[in-house]
């Protein structure tokens, strides 16, 4: 009897061994290819993050200096395209440099938190034809040569939000799709060829102008983020879209005027206007807008409330796509105004 229970724990262990064993070679198998050998890229790490393309991730967050990461990245590997770099929180690189990555290409690049300040020229020259999102959020960069992106042909993503940009970038990609420069203290923009333009992200900034065509010839442009900046006037042909549905955010500006023409094309979805100085909500501008089903939000303006809003107070259409909050200088909410009275005075 002893000997049978042996027999049989024998047997069930054995299983368990061999079971363990299997998982085991199939991970070390994993880990091993396409990767580079583990102890050739130390301190970056290397995984197979989707087993059934064989994509990797190269995680270099403790690398201490761009010698290392040149060193390592000089090195011939069985296999030297790479799904992603990744780099959290790395306080030691302060600038990366060409040839810091070698030939290795990349199709997505995330530098996350950390003390970059200074991506140079031609850096990622190899991954021109093979970037699709490149994500530097939350260092201290001030220093991003835009003048580059152009080369690189599939690029959708680019986020550098959170930083210190600074100046008035030119861009032109024939790829980008969502762009986010938002937390930085850029001073104003020019989209100078942006075909494929969906999303930007442009709030807390430093802007305080936007030359007429900023965002006109945009065919897929949907979102707009303007808040938290220094916008005074928004001059006529500032923004022009063509989408179906669409966002523009300009909240927390320093508003005083938008001219007729300046916002067109607005549909189905919000125009944010709250915190500025506006002093009258212009037929001329916030009609259009209205009539293709806009919410509107204007709380926080010093609103005149004369007969320059009769258009909107008297209509129950109008009204009911303005925010509850929206008041007049003289404190009244515009939704308590009374309609009769402006049908008859005005
Ligand atoms: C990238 O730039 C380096 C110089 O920094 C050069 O040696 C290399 O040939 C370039 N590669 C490509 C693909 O342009
Ligand atoms: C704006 O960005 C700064 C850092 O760049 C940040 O400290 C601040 O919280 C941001 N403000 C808003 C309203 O997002």
């Amino acid at each position: 009897m002893v000997h049978q229970i042996f027999v049989l724990l024998a047997a069930l262990s054995c299983c368990f061994c061999c079971g363990t064993l299997a998982i085991e070679n199939k991970d070390q198998h994993l880990r091993d290819l396409p990767c580079p050998p583990a102890e050739d890229i130390q301190p970056c790490v290397c995984t197979v993050i989707d087993s059934s393309t064989y994509d990797i991730e190269m995680d270099c967050s403790s690398v201490t200096t761009n010698d290392e990461l040149a060193s390592i990245f000089s090195k011939d590997f069985p296999y030297n395209d790479f799904f992603s770099l990744e780099i959290k929180n790395n306080f030691h690189l302060t600038t990366i440099r060409p040839g810091d990555f070698g030939q290795k290409t990349f199709q997505q690049i995330h530098i996350l938190g950390g003390s970059l300040k200074t991506v140079e020229y031609r850096v990622f020259n190899s991954s021109y034809d093979t970037l699709t999102h490149l994500d530097i959020d939350n260092t201290n960069l001030d220093s991003f040569p835009f003048t580059e992106l152009m080369l690189f042909t599939q690029l959708k993503y680019l986020r550098l939000g959170n930083n210190q940009l600074h100046g008035f970038p030119t861009l032109t990609s024939s790829s980008l799709q969502y762009l986010y420069l938002h937390g930085n203290s850029i001073t104003g923009i020019e989209l100078n060829s942006l075909p494929l333009l969906e999303m930007i992200s442009l709030h807390n900034n430093s802007i305080t102008y936007l030359l007429p065509g900023t965002f006109t010839d945009l065919p897929n442009l949907y979102y707009i983020s303007l808040g938290y900046n220094g916008l005074q006037v928004l001059e006529a042909g500032t923004i022009n879209l063509q989408t179906s549905s669409n966002n523009v955010y300009l909240y927390n500006n320093d508003l005083t005027s938008i001219a007729e023409g300046a916002l067109v094309g607005l549909k189905g979805g919000y125009l944010s206007v709250e915190n500025n100085q506006l002093t009258e909500l212009a037929e001329a501008v916030f009609r259009l807008p209205m009539d293709d089903g806009v919410d509107v939000h204007a709380y926080g303006n010093p609103l005149d409330c004369g007969c320059e809003i009769a258009w909107l107070v008297t209509s129950d259409t109008y009204m009911n796509l303005l925010d509850d909050d929206a008041s007049c200088t003289s404190g009244e909410l515009v939704s308590e105004l009374d309609p009769d009275l402006f049908e008859v005075i005005c």
